[in-house]
Formats: structure tokens, C-alpha cells, sequence
């Protein structure tokens, strides 16, 4: 029986952009023409749940051939304050909703709250390949790497790099696979060419030492949040708006969209059903 490929949107730093992108990246794999499912790890702030009930609202007035769905289900954390009790109703949940999703749909988007906790990890050694939004600020890249503040030399990996790193052995230790690890940066503004220079300089030997992939990322652009509360992504707006005048800028946003779809080399699904 053929599994799905996992996507996992990771990051210890809130607010870098993850609900934001594993919306995006839903939509797109539904307009190829895919089933998707999606998990929302971090169901109590409920960004992605929001999403997709907003979605599905915008469905019923549309038609679902012009807004198609997921298959979404969110996980919610255990009540409990017993630590080991927790950590066994979570991760019944989350094997629930994880084996239904993954036996059924072509591609499961897991959405990961922006701290670390059980359900986080959970997900994270689930992952086929874990995509990491980054915003462009030193401040954010501090759980990727400890730097020194004069010559911003490495010196240590940071707290998510060294979660990465756990669930890459997780992962291995599970069933063997491997994690493609891939960091975009997110809301780049078009000023700020020194910082976005600097960022860039230190990334590209960070990819290096710690594991990861560079894919291009978003723009800072407001159509990336008005978008939320219809449902819509940028990817729906011919088809849910067509008669919504699009800007250059929603052309450039939409593209970036592609963009990084591209440059994460997700497997086809008849490769997948062929390998497993
Ligand atoms: N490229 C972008 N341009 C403009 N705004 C953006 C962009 N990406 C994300 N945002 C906005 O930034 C905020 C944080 O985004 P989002 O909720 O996707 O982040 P998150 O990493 O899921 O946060 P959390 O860690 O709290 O779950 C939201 O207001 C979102 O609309
Ligand atoms: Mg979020």
C-alpha cells in the first residue's frame, strides 16, 4: 500500500510563517490535482484549523470543484498535567489521525506549533521532508545557530537544530528514512540589504554544518493575510475571484508560491506507490 509524503512545518520561533505556508503548500498540491490531508499540531491556537474551516465555508457558496479541500484534522494536546499520561494519549492521537490520513490522501501537510513540546516532536519524526519558514532577523535564526556578535562565526548549533537533529534519528530509528530538511526565508523585505546580505552569508555556512537545503522564500506582502479569512490562497485567486483585479505584486507572490513548491523535490505520487 502506497503512504503518503509527509511535509512537516517546523520551527521552534513563533510567527515565522508556518500556518502561512502549509496553507499555501495545501493548495498547491490540491491544484495538481492531489488528495492532501492536514494536521494541525497546534490545535489550540488552531491557525491552520481556522484555515481550512474558512475554506470549507467559502466551498459551500463556491462549489467545491472550484475550491478544492483537505482532509483536515486537528490534534489537540492532552488535558492532563501527568506527564507520562500526556505523552501516551497524545501520541495515540496523533497515530490516529496520522495513520488514517497517511493511508489515504497523496501528500499530509503537519502544521507544528512555534515551541517545542511532545506532539512537535511527534510530528517532527514523522516527517519525509521538514520545511522550516525563517524570518529575516538575527533574532530568528538564534534557534538555528549561536553566533558570535562581532564576526558572526558559528559557534553552536541552536535549540532547533538540536531537535532537528533528534528527529533525524528518530526518524531512522523508526523505519530508516532519512529527513529533507529545506529553510525558507520569510516575509524578505525589498530594504534591509545589509541584514538581508549578513543572513544570507551565515545561512548558506549554517546549511552546511547542521543539514539543510535552501529554498526561496516569500516576500513580506500583505496578500499573504488578507487572504485568511475567505480561505483563499493566492494559488485560488483565477478561479474563487475571477474577477478580482491581480496586482503585480499578487502575480510576484504567487509565484513565489510555485517557487518553492519547486524547490522542494517532493516525490510524485506513482514514484511513491512504486517505491513502497
Ligand atoms: N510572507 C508574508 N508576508 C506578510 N505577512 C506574512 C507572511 N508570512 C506570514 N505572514 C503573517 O505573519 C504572521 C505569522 O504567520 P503564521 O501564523 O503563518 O506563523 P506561524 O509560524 O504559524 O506562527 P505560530 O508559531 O504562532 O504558529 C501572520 O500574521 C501572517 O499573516
Ligand atoms: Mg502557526
Amino acid at each position: 500500500m502506497s503512504r503518503a509524503h509527509v511535509i512537516v512545518l517546523g520551527n521552534e520561533k513563533g510567527g515565522s510563517g508556518k500556518s502561512t505556508t502549509a496553507m499555501h503548500l495545501v493548495v498547491a498540491l490540491l491544484r495538481q490535482g492531489y488528495r492532501v490531508g492536514s494536521i494541525d499540531l497546534d490545535a489550540r491556537q488552531g491557525t491552520l484549523t481556522r484555515y481550512a474551516a474558512n475554506r470549507s465555508a467559502r466551498a459551500i457558496v463556491l462549489g467545491a470543484d472550484r475550491l478544492p479541500l483537505p482532509t483536515h484534522v486537528p490534534v489537540a494536546r492532552a488535558e492532563t498535567t501527568d506527564l507520562a499520561a500526556a505523552a501516551v494519549e497524545e501520541r495515540r492521537r496523533f497515530e490516529a489521525a496520522f495513520d488514517e490520513l497517511a493511508a489515504t490522501q497523496d501528500y499530509l501537510v503537519i502544521d507544528c506549533a512555534g515551541s517545542d513540546n511532545f506532539l512537535g516532536r511527534l510530528g517532527h519524526a514523522h516527517a519525509d521532508t521538514l520545511v522550516t519558514p525563517l524570518n529575516d532577523s538575527f533574532v530568528d535564526l538564534d534557534v538555528l545557530a549561536l553566533l558570535d556578535p562581532e564576526t558572526l562565526a558559528i559557534q553552536r548549533p541552536g535549540a532547533y537544530a538540536e531537535l532537528v537533529w533528534e528527529s533525524r534519528k528518530q526518524r531512522a530509528l523508526r523505519d530508516r528514512g532519512s529527513i529533507d530538511w529545506i529553510v525558507m526565508r520569510n516575509r524578505l523585505s525589498a530594504l534591509d540589504a545589509r541584514n538581508k546580505r549578513e543572513m544570507g552569508h551565515v545561512l548558506e555556512k549554517l546549511s552546511k554544518r547542521i543539514g539543510f537545503r535552501f529554498a526561496p522564500g516569500f516576500s513580506e506582502r500583505v496578500i499573504f493575510r488578507e487572504l485568511f479569512l475567505k480561505g483563499l490562497t493566492l494559488l485560488d485567486l483565477a478561479e474563487a475571484e475571477p474577477a478580482r483585479q491581480l496586482k503585480l505584486s499578487h502575480v510576484a507572490a504567487r509565484q513565489e508560491v510555485r517557487m518553492l513548491l519547486e524547490a522542494l523535490k517532493l516525490p510524485q505520487p506513482q514514484a511513491l506507490a512504486s517505491a513502497s
